[in-house]
């Protein structure tokens, strides 16, 4: 086998505040993940990509790096951090960090000096302006969140506006200093020095500006600059950090948040394979409805666009920033096929932890809202068992937890064969066993309405994988054995030729 382990492994994503929380503090920790890896390695996932753990004051939950070589007491130490790897790794298990190079904290020690003065040394490290003639903004830009904020927030001390596409407290760099980019690539090799497998890279696409800091064009208006942003100095940048990982033994990896709203343009991010070895395609990943006709556009949609250039997909269904499967699919059926779906579509699978519960956002009551950009729901912690602190060391964890949450446990679904946390270990398992489904070619075959059908191919092995989108049965002509099915209906047998309402069936097809 040729194929790098980021191509043919799967990624669990880890927010590491919602784990698992072992000290009482009712924020997860190092340890809480430490003490799970047997539960991943069982599970049968390949990586795991922690959010942000370093330093950081919390205004959007680690995505505000104080310290970027550093762990944030609430989590843990450096050490554990350490053991945490090496135990990953015992497992067969990698571990990607999450960098977050567009920005920082306001209180990383770069734009505290930065502010000081507009003498300052790394003044430049940051996009400092003058208010427009009428005191105003430099420009019209308007930041992620809050919502309808300016990008731009003044600062009294000296006079001038500093630049954040998210939060005031996340100040943007200015990467055309060469310190900075010096200072960041600094920070990725004391990373890799430390063994660890790669990043996933913070909204990638932000950190080249224009450098006339221009409007938006009249369409685009109000709508926060980071989803419109793109510039070729960004895909020079990205080209060093290749070249930087690549210089690294054991396939180091680098996946990039590419999150555009209009130009579909994230195959760019891989360049001619000198730039990203991944790139999420968002929002339209996580925005994709329930509907055949919409899931058949996105797997053709994403063929013809990294098909030609030879890159590699990934599929994603879920995250910290977006509704968990069974909230946005609005059913226990449809996050069971929508697993089938994420596991064996052709690219390499994210999948957001407590997706194998099949956990549902939680409801929270307006006194709990924590996050600025309202997406709390799909950050409630991980139950692990059935009563009590449902495996935590308090009672309150920072956030309420999901609906039914002792039902939906680890301890309670681990006992039960027919659970969707066991289609998941199935699923993963079965791809694990098949170069088809690893790495093979996919086909999207015609079905009757309402069915979306592909086919899965290495050498002489066949697979069809379909899913009934329908809430109704349908009859579906392919010769087979059905080897996982969603809701385990006729595993190991002939397959009937007929598909449930939001049903999902893999077919080993007969040779
Ligand atoms: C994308 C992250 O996924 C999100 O959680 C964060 O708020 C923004 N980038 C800003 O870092
Ligand atoms: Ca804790």
């Amino acid at each position: 086998m040729t194929a790098p382990w980021w191509k043919t492994g799967v990624v669990y994503q880890i927010y590491p505040r919602s784990f698992l929380d072992t000290n009482g503090d009712g924020v997860g920790d190092l340890e809480g993940i430490r003490r799970r890896l047997d539960h991943l390695a069982w599970l049968g996932v390949d990586a795991i990509w922690l959010s942000p753990v370093f330093p950081s004051p919390m205004k959007d939950f680690g995505y505000d790096v104080a310290d970027y070589c550093d762990v944030d007491p609430l989590f843990g130490t450096l050490g554990d951090l350490d053991r945490l790897v090496t135990e990953s790794h015992a497992r067969n298990l990698k571990v990607l960090l999450d960098w977050v190079p567009n920005h920082t904290s306001d209180q990383h020690p770069w734009f505290v000096e930065s502010r000081r003065a507009r003498t300052s040394p790394k003044r430049d490290w940051y996009w400092w302006r003058d208010p427009a003639p009428d005191g105003g903004p430099p420009n019209e830009w308007k930041a992620a969140f809050p919502a309808g904020i300016d990008a731009w927030t003044f600062d009294s001390t000296t006079g001038q506006y500093y630049l954040h596409q998210f939060l005031p407290e996340q100040p943007d760099l200015n990467w055309t200093n060469p310190d900075v980019m010096r200072a960041m690539h600094d920070v990725l090799h004391f990373w890799l020095d430390r063994g660890i497998d790669g990043f996933r890279i913070d909204v990638v696409h932000g950190i080249g500006k224009d450098p006339a800091l221009p409007d938006e064009i009249p369409e685009w208006r109000g709508i926060p600059h980071v989803a419109l942003n793109e510039q070729p100095s960004t895909h020079e940048l990205v080209r060093g950090f290749r070249r930087l990982a690549d210089a690294y033994p054991g396939d180091r990896m680098l996946v990039g948040e590419v999150f555009q709203l209009f130009s579909q343009t994230h195959e760019r991010y891989f360049g001619a394979n000198d730039e990203l070895h991944l790139a999420f395609d968002l929002p339209a990943s996580v925005a994709t409805l329930w509907e055949e006709a919409a899931w058949r556009e996105r797997i053709a949609n994403v063929a013809a666009r990294l098909d030609p250039i030879g890159a590699w997909p990934t599929w994603v269904l879920s995250n910290h920033d977006t509704p968990r499967h069974r909230s946005r699919f609005g059913s226990e059926a449809r996050a069971r096929a929508a697993a089938v779906m994420l596991l064996t579509l052709r690219g390499t699978p994210f999948l957001y932890a407590g997706e194998e519960l099949g956990l549902e956002d939680a409801e929270i009551p307006a006194d709990r809202r924590l996050d600025p950009g309202g997406r709390d729901g799909c950050r409630a912690p991980i139950p692990w068992t059935v009563g009590g602190t449902h495996g935590w060391a308090t009672a309150r964890p920072w956030l309420p937890w999901p609906p039914d949450a002792g039902e939906r446990s680890l301890e309670r679904l681990r006992a039960d064969e027919t659970s969707i946390l066991h289609l998941y270990r199935r699923l993963l398992a079965l791809r694990r066993s098949s170069a088809a489904l690893r790495e093979g070619s996919i086909a999207l075959l015609d079905a009757p309405d309402g069915i979306l059908a592909y086919e899965r191919r290495a050498d002489d092995e066949r697979w069809v994988v379909a899913v009934n989108f329908a809430s109704e049965p349908i009859a579906h002509a392919v010769a087979g054995t059905v080897v996982v099915a969603s809701d385990g209906a006729g595993e190991g047998r002939a397959y009937r030729r007929i598909l449930g309402p939001d049903q999902a069936v893999v077919v080993r097809r007969e040779r």
